[in-house]
């Protein structure tokens, strides 16, 4: 199972350190991600895990100020990236179609792209769940080759940071629909995954790993979610 630890904006110098020397001390046989805030990127020292950012810049190299490239993720040896997040969507206005030129940049960089996609409350509510995605899919990977290594992250816009989850048939539904698209990409589930409540999402043997956002923080509860999965 591959685990990603988004910890978006969180976490200080002192805090950061702290945090990673407990981190370290988690042995799985999972995959763990971890993505911290660009600004530790450089400098983070992980045992037995792989670094991700959250973001990346469209635009490879330039006059684009408070941007992060591929191109210089790649040369502090980041290998996956989050895009497409809702929190950027919506707070960014980020289209699928940036979402798509950040997807090419990465692949040109050899950085794996980990594509968050999901539906609004009101879009599950008028059945729209399905047709959401595609069309999210459809356009992220416009141009770009099935074969591509990318990671998809099914995440209910409802779900996040909410601890308001769909039921393990709701989220089946949509990953036989995302990989009647794509059959060869791994696709996980993000969205108030918890300790709790993973035994019961893991159920589903679709499911090739998750996302986590606010457990990520805690290396206690990160340890006891692997357990679980193991
Ligand atoms: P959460 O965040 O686990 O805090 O709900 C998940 C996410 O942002 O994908």
């Amino acid at each position: 199972m591959l685990v990603v630890l988004n910890n978006k904006c969180n976490f200080e110098k002192e805090s950061f350190k702290k945090y990673i020397k407990e981190l370290n001390k988690i042995t799985t046989a999972n995959e763990v991600v971890l993505c911290p805030s660009n600004i530790f990127l450089s400098d983070v020292k992980l045992k037995r895990k792989f670094l991700g950012s959250q973001d990346v810049s469209k635009n490879s190299s330039g006059s684009y100020t408070g941007e992060v490239s591929a191109k210089q993720l790649k040369s502090i040896n980041v290998d996956y990236c989050i895009v497409g997040h809702s929190e950027r969507r919506l707070n960014n206005r980020e289209t699928n179609e940036d979402i798509n030129l950040k997807i090419k940049e990465l692949l040109k960089y050899n950085i794996t792209p980990i594509l968050c996609t999901g539906e609004a409350k009101d879009e599950r509510l008028n059945n729209k769940t399905k047709s959401v995605i595609k069309k999210e899919l459809q356009a992220c990977l416009k141009n770009i080759d099935k074969k591509e290594k990318v990671i998809i992250s099914y995440e209910p816009l409802w779900a996040i940071g909410t601890d308001d989850i769909p039921t393990s048939s709701e989220i089946e539904e949509v990953i036989v629909c995302i990989k009647d698209i794509l059959p060869n990409n791994r696709v996980l589930y993000g969205g108030s995954v918890t300790e709790e409540n993973i035994k019961e999402l893991n159920k589903t043997n679709l499911i090739d790993g998750y996302l986590l956002g606010r457990v990520s923080l805690y290396p206690k509860r990160v340890k006891k979610l692997l357990e679980e999965i193991k």
